[in-house]
């Protein structure tokens, strides 16, 4: 998708599909209340085109509703779109770029190639609690992750991508500012996409090895320092945990390595990204029933999470290092695999006991942590589809977070309200560190029925040590089982926004 910002006249583009939003501007209550639909922009002609509609009350400004006219009267766009954010109090930056995504996914099954947005204006409605940089940025943004679809592999696809998106702010706008958050978005939701697309991969298309080649790709086209290694570094490294996952698969792991050094940065934190990336997981020898199994084809989420973000971040260049470990891997059943029961020791020297062979993403994630340890991160972010208990816990609707230092979390907190992304923190203790101990070593891989989530993260908080580190348990939210106006169902690109908004924090 080509994109575009512009700072022409609303009513003089020439266009397939001119989208503008409305709020509610109703405030009272009760039955009389009827909402209020307002458009968000100045421009007369557009207002005049739709005022016969808004008067109807056949569309109510109702959060990403649409209603089409054709032929909009004084205007030079065939069509006009409106799109709803809902009640004005409550429209947010988020609401924006859900808009946006809500007017491509709008165009691409009607076959319409090209269309332009009216960036959302407040001057008609003062007090709209929305930035015209911020919704820049989120417009383009939501617009990218609306063109994205998952049918790769459909013989008789018909590409229905959107060619060409404009967004159109007003000529009097700071034009060199919003250049910037329209230049920033266009990264972000490309990074956001490439994640996705990753993750769309069928298993046998997207091999670990497969999976550090797009990496090494992308870092080269990016101008990042890429090294893909396999077995030999995993053996060298002493990676026993990683390689315990590995063992039982004929395809060879990938330990995928990326660095971003900005030129004169020689002091402060580094950060370390570090992923999971097990491309298809059956389970292991503890293997899972058939039902849904198909969908495991996303447990490497975590891993390309990472590698999206580490795009964004190459391209947006914040002045701090940061290193990004994904370990990627098969879970397979076979002759090799490991065993209940077995005991693998961790590159960090830790020994674990494997209870459970499907608790595989805590084991290449253990080694991942000790490794960026070792290539110096001073703080640590990881992201993983690691447990079902997450979405138990908290349903498909926050993703969890876990972390052993506040201030780290702080700025992670802080982070998604740019990212707009819902991550909630989960409890650590020393009560759920006695659940993953073993009898006959240091630790054992699972903890039993209750709190697996936490179980989990307390695994993985041995392998951080004394570093600050946050983990992100993505699995409820790293794919999207029903369509929504804004985004198709499959893959969502969870955890590339809000670990890039965290990166930028340490700048
Ligand atoms: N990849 C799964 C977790 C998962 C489940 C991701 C559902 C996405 C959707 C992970 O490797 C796993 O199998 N976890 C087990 C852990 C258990 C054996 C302690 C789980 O959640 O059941
Ligand atoms: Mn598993
Ligand atoms: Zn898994």
């Amino acid at each position: 998708m080509d994109s575009e910002l512009s700072f022409a006249n609303a009513s003089e583009i020439k266009t397939e599909l001119l989208a503008v939003l409305a709020t509610d501007i109703q405030t009272a209550k009760g039955a009389d209340a009827k909402p209020q639909p307002t458009l968000l922009t100045a421009n007369e002609a557009v207002r005049n085109a739709a005022a016969a509609v808004l008067a109807s009350g056949e569309f109510k400004a109702c959060p990403n509703e649409t209603l089409l006219l054709h032929a909009p009267a004084g205007l030079a766009a065939k069509r006009l779109l409106l799109v709803g954010l809902g009640k004005k109090t409550k429209s947010t930056v988020h609401g924006v770029r859900n808009a946006a995504g809500t007017a491509v996914r709008f165009a691409k099954p009607r076959g319409i190639k090209e269309l332009a947005l009216l960036l959302p204006e407040s001057a008609p409605e003062p007090g709209l609690p929305l930035t015209s940089e911020l919704s820049a940025r989120a417009a383009v943004e939501g617009a990218f992750v609306g063109d994205f679809d998952p049918d790769t592999y459909r013989s008789d696809r018909k590409d229905l991508s959107v060619r060409s998106f404009t967004l159109v702010a007003p000529a009097d706008a700071d034009q060199a500012a919003l250049r910037a958050s329209f230049a920033e978005g266009v990264i972000v939701g490309e990074s956001q996409n490439f994640t996705r697309s990753l993750v769309n991969e069928p298993g046998n298309k997207l091999t670990p090895t497969l999976l550090g080649q797009r990496a090494g790709q992308m870092a080269e086209e990016v101008g990042l320092n890429g090294e893909i290694f396999s077995t030999d570094k995993i053996h060298e490294l002493k990676m026993g945990a990683f390689w315990s996952v590995s063992q039982g698969s004929e395809e060879p792991p990938a330990l995928i390595v990326l660095r971003y050094e900005p030129a004169g940065v020689t002091d402060g934190p580094i950060l370390g990204l570090v992923g999971k990336g097990i491309t298809f997981d059956t389970g292991g020898i503890s293997i899972k029933p058939a039902d849904n199994m198909e969908k495991m084809k996303y447990d490497m989420a975590g891993g390309a999470a990472m590698i999206g973000a580490m795009r964004a971040i190459a391209l947006l260049k914040p002045r701090v290092r940061v290193v990004c470990v994904v370990c990627a891997a098969e879970n397979m059943p076979d002759g090799k695999a490991q065993k209940p029961g077995d005991v693998q020791t961790a590159m960090s020297g830790k020994t674990i006991e494997i209870i459970n062979t499907d608790a595989e993403g805590r084991l290449v994630l253990a080694d991942g942590l000790t490794y960026a340890r070792q290539l110096g991160a001073t703080h640590l972010i990881d992201a993983a589809t690691l447990t079902g208990a997450v979405g138990v816990a908290l349903g498909m609707i926050n993703a969890g977070a876990f972390s052993n230092d506040d201030p780290t979390f702080e700025k992670f907190n802080a982070a998604l309200a740019t990212s707009c992304e819902k991550f909630w923190r989960l409890p650590l203790g020393d009560e759920y560190a006695e659940m993953i101990k073993s009898d006959i070593g240091d630790i054992k891989n699972t903890g039993g029925r209750y709190g697996g989530a936490i179980t989990a993260a307390e695994f993985l908080k041995v392998f951080a040590e004394d570093t600050p580190w946050i983990h992100l348990d993505i699995a409820g939210l790293a794919w999207i089982d029903e369509n929504k106006p804004f985004i198709a169902k499959g893959p969502s690109g969870v955890a590339v926004r809000s670990i890039l908004e965290w990166v930028r924090s340490y700048e």
